[in-house]
């Protein structure tokens, strides 16, 4: 007889459905999962044995819902940042007892972006680009704080990006060029930034990025493929940045711009992070503690940041072609043991569906938005039709959507992506496309460039034209 497993999914939008639609696809198990949800995901009511809204996320309400049901739940998995930065872990394994996948609080270093920089600094200093950390307690008045902004302006010779050290402390990151592109509109986006805290102003650094995922059971690190995320709101990167419009990862493990060497550096960056974090308490850095944001510069690799949790939409490259069986991958993460995984040779690409008012388009494009549209329901079902073309290689999860009645809603932020899955990134794209061009209602739009060929060549040129400047 199949044995039956319970597995709490601490969820956010598409990332968990995802990892739902992972855990459901066992065939060693019979799994019933337990979600704690942000909203009424229809694909998590769906599916979930127990299902309940928990719009913040906090600790203490996840911890009952865990603990109301722990008879039934053998582990637990979390993929948004907020209730790992807030000591999920920690909490629900003290109390109740139930073993989770996720680093615990003090190693979620998602947290700090400044104790990010001081740990690389430690570990493999070549990473980092030029930085300073600026505290408001070291400066009288605001005079002396421009001062020396100013200064270090100068030795960067304006070429900056400011970081708040908090996620979502005031105001975020800004980009010379992007946000600013004057000292005096940089110096009110830091001031803002400082009252809540420290912030980083460092080198902005040019080249193309990529996306470095791990597993991790406490003592091994077990690297996914490569991935690229497309930040920007609109075609052709333009627009402001987002929570990521879609991605793509390549047959094997780099990316089209990539080398394998660039590769092979970035898993040694990565390993020497995790050795110098690495303590006797070695199950402290469980689940994906590593999700890198790598820049490629033609010169050695950088790190832009490091996030203690899967990717979105990274992730959804990833999940979808693993050949295990991923609640066989979970128990080895918890038991630590887990020395691999295998995925099929597959490309894989994610495009987002989303809200008219979501990254400024209704404002930048007012003429494309089909007024009428707005708040109705979105209709699924044509784009889950799809899936008797393409069986296994069409996936649809729903993210920032909620079901009333029988009906699905689209609420404010990323509302639902498809990930299309072939034997070249252009098949997985025109899947993808396929399907998101399949989604009616809500007036949702997306970007048509995820994956395009075009892209794709412009970042392989930008990394010749880089390497040659070495
Ligand atoms: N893809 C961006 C993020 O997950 O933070």
């Amino acid at each position: 007889m199949v044995e039956t497993v319970g597995v709490l999914v601490i969820s956010y939008g598409a990332r968990e459905t995802a990892i739902v639609d992972a855990l459901k696809r066992s065939t060693n198990y019979n799994v019933e999962v337990y979600v704690a949800d942000k909203q009424r995901n229809p694909f998590n009511v769906k599916n979930a044995s127990k299902h309940a809204v928990i719009s913040d996320l906090n600790v203490e309400e996840i911890c009952k819902f865990a603990e109301a049901n722990k008879d039934k739940i053998d582990f637990g998995i979390v993929g948004p940042e907020k209730p790992i930065i807030d000591g999920i872990r920690d909490v629900i394994e003290k109390r109740v007892g139930i073993p989770m996948i996720c680093p615990t609080k003090k190693y979620a270093i998602e947290a700090s972006k400044v104790q990010q920089r001081l740990l690389f600094q430690e570990s493999v200093p070549e990473v980092n680009p030029r930085f300073r950390i600026f505290n408001s307690k070291d400066y009288r008045t605001m005079e002396e704080a421009k001062k020396a902004l100013y200064k270090w302006l100068d030795e960067l010779e304006n070429k900056a990006v400011v970081k708040p050290d908090k996620p979502a402390a005031g105001k975020g990151v800004g980009v010379w060029g992007d946000h600013f592109t004057t000292r005096e509109q940089l110096f009110e986006h830091f001031w803002d930034a400082l009252r809540y805290g420290e912030v980083i102003v460092e080198e902005k650094i040019e080249g193309e990025e990529s996306s470095f995922q791990a597993f991790c059971d406490g003592k091994h690190l077990v690297p996914l493929p490569e991935t690229r995320d497309y930040k920007r709101a609109f075609d052709e990167d333009r627009g402001p940045n987002t929570g990521g419009m879609g991605s793509y990862k390549d047959v094997g493990e780099v990316l089209p711009f990539m080398t394998k060497l660039d590769r092979e550096k970035e898993i040694v960056i990565v390993n020497k992070i995790f050795e110098k974090l690495k303590t006797s308490d070695n199950q402290a850095l469980r689940g994906i503690p590593f999700y890198v944001a790598f820049m490629h510069t033609g010169k050695e690799p950088k790190i832009l940041e490091n996030n203690s949790r899967p990717g979105d939409p990274e992730i959804m490259n990833v999940l979808p072609i693993l050949k295990e069986d991923f609640v066989d991958v979970c128990f080895k993460m918890i038991e630590g043991n887990l020395t691999r995984v295998e995925l099929e040779k597959a490309a894989t690409v994610v495009t987002y569906k989303v809200p008219p008012n979501y990254g400024g388009y209704a404002e930048a494009f007012p003429e494309r938005v089909n007024k009428a549209e707005i708040d109705k329901p979105v209709d699924l079902t044509k784009a889950y039709d799809l899936s008797k073309k393409y069986g296994e290689k069409i996936r649809v999860y729903p993210a920032s959507m909620e079901l009333r009645g029988n009906e699905v809603y689209a609420l404010k932020s990323r509302a639902v992506c498809v990930v299309g899955v072939g034997e070249s990134i252009d098949t997985a794209r025109k899947i993808s496309l396929e399907g998101v061009n399949a989604i009616k209602g809500g007036a949702l739009w997306h970007r048509t460039d995820i994956a395009s060929k075009e892209h794709i060549t412009k970042s392989i040129r930008h990394m010749e034209a880089l390497r040659k400047r070495r």
